[in-house]
């Protein structure tokens, strides 16, 4: 008996592979395929398949060319899989020619032309091309939007509203609308990035929810909580996705790093501590840099306060909020350092752009404590540690784009399926604009 095996994604199958299958199939008598994990395909940067791995498996086998089917997982496991099933022809489609060369040492390699005019990325791209303004004047979060927005199937950045064009040529020059008037650019788009200073963004997403506009915001959302929670269900009347933007959490070392957390693996969590700074002079002299300037709350705030409310919730006794303040009248803070205590718990937040610390992350349980080095935000890598130091163990995922494109991706699917990303809840994104009115309302404020 000729066994063959094929690997491959088949995210939303089509006839390009169900050509393939037919002719792996015609190379012998037993066709295993090998469909590929999420965790897999985002390691090796296909980060928007659309189907689960389940609804892929259901396809591949609905089609009955394959007489076994199994999932790769890991590097490596096509020799694992070769020796394993005793394979006797490994083929794949004629765009990986010269890739698996290597495999010749354990089967016969064959490369089968690939169907040319379909595939998987082009079907994606084609269901559901999203096309999306973008609202602010920040440079360098713009900059990388737009190019994070190129990795991501069915998205297009449409236009721009902006009052900083100067400092923004080089993210203009390649969209078709660039215009300080609002109301024109979402007369042009499916959805909105809102950018803007945090004291603009309740008017900027509400008039871009009262046009149906889906929004993905930079968190906070508002400065204010009952803003916030107007525009929440003005979306949900609105039928429109509105979207946390906090890239931390969307990266998968973030996301393992809480669920091991909650799975109990350091025991209780008695204590949260996340620390985020990023020292940048201001001139208080300036009115318009101070204007337009986020102050260390806004900034750095909502991606702190994310571990402390997804691990204990927000329930909270009591907090205390201590800030630094450079400028009375902008409410600049230098920097704030946020202290909750839970029935069970205690939390600590300390952010600053005017001050500098260690940017780490340190969760401390009954029986041992999650360690993420700086700047944990943006980080692939933490590990859990026990009393042991022999114990601890290390985990490493990727990350592509700090996140962002992860974030894109989460508000494509968002947007596609018309419900609010799971990423961040509404109680999480309501009590952090709590903070800012805290803040911003000199409510339990002690200034340092
Ligand atoms: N394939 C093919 N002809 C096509 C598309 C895919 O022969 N038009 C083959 C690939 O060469 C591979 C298998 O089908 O052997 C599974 O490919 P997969 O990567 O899942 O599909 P693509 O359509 O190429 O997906 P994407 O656009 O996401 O890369």
């Amino acid at each position: 008996m000729v066994k063959v095996i094929t690997y491959g994604t088949f995210d939303l199958l089509h006839y390009g592979h169900i050509k393939l299958l037919e002719r792996a199939k015609a190379l012998g008598d037993h066709l295993i395929v090998g469909v590929t994990a999420d965790d897999f395909d985002k390691k090796r940067g296909k980060i928007n398949v659309q189907q689960t791995l389940m609804e892929r498996i259901e396809a591949v086998r609905k089609t009955g060319l394959a007489d076994e089917i199994i999932v790769e997982e890991y590097e490596g496991q096509k020799i694992d899989d070769i020796k394993h099933y005793g394979i006797d022809i490994f083929t794949v489609g004629s765009d990986w020619t010269g890739k698996f060369d290597y495999l010749n040492e354990y089967c016969k390699v064959i490369y089968l032309e690939r169907t040319k005019g379909v595939s998987s990325s082009d079907i994606r791209t084609v269901r559901n091309e999203l096309k999306i303004g973008l609202i602010g004047e920040s440079v360098v979060v713009l900059s990388k939007f737009v190019s994070e927005c190129a990795f991501v199937n069915g998205i297009k950045v449409a236009g721009i509203c902006t009052r900083n064009k100067e400092n923004l040529s080089g993210v203009l020059s390649a969209l078709p609308l660039v215009t300080t008037d609002l109301t024109s650019l979402l007369s042009q788009v499916d959805a909105v990035y809102v950018v803007s200073h945090p004291s603009m963004h309740y008017e900027h997403v509400k008039q871009a929810l009262e046009a149906g506009k889906h929004v993905l915001c930079e968190s906070p959302i508002t400065l204010n909580a009952a803003q916030c929670e107007e525009l929440f269900a003005l979306a949900q009347e609105k039928d429109c996705v509105l979207s946390e933007g906090i890239k931390t959490a969307y990266s998968t070392a973030y996301n393992r790093m809480i669920l091991l957390a909650k799975g109990g693996k350091i025991g209780d969590i008695v204590s949260v501590d996340a620390t985020c700074t990023s020292l940048r002079g201001i001139d208080y002299s300036d009115q318009a840099q101070l204007e337009q300037t986020w102050n260390s709350l806004s900034a750095w705030g909502p991606t702190a306060l994310l571990p402390v409310f997804q691990l204990l919730g927000t329930d909270y006794k009591e907090k205390q909020i201590v800030s630094r303040v450079g400028n009375e009248q902008y409410r600049y803070d230098e920097f704030t350092k946020v202290t909750f205590l839970y029935p069970h718990a205690v939390a600590s937040i300390k952010v600053g752009k005017g001050v500098k610390s260690e940017g780490e992350l340190i969760i401390s349980g009954t029986k041992g404590y999650i360690y993420v080095q700086a700047p944990w935000w943006k980080t692939d890598y933490f590990e859990i540690r026990f009393e042991n130091p022999e114990d601890t163990k290390r985990y490493f995922y990727q990350l592509d784009g700090e996140g962002i494109r992860y974030e894109i991706v989460a508000f494509v699917k968002g947007v596609e399926q018309k419900r609010t990303i799971p990423s961040i809840s509404l109680k999480v994104s309501l009590e952090i604009s709590k903070i800012m009115d805290d803040y911003h309302g000199n409510k339990t404020v002690v200034n340092i």
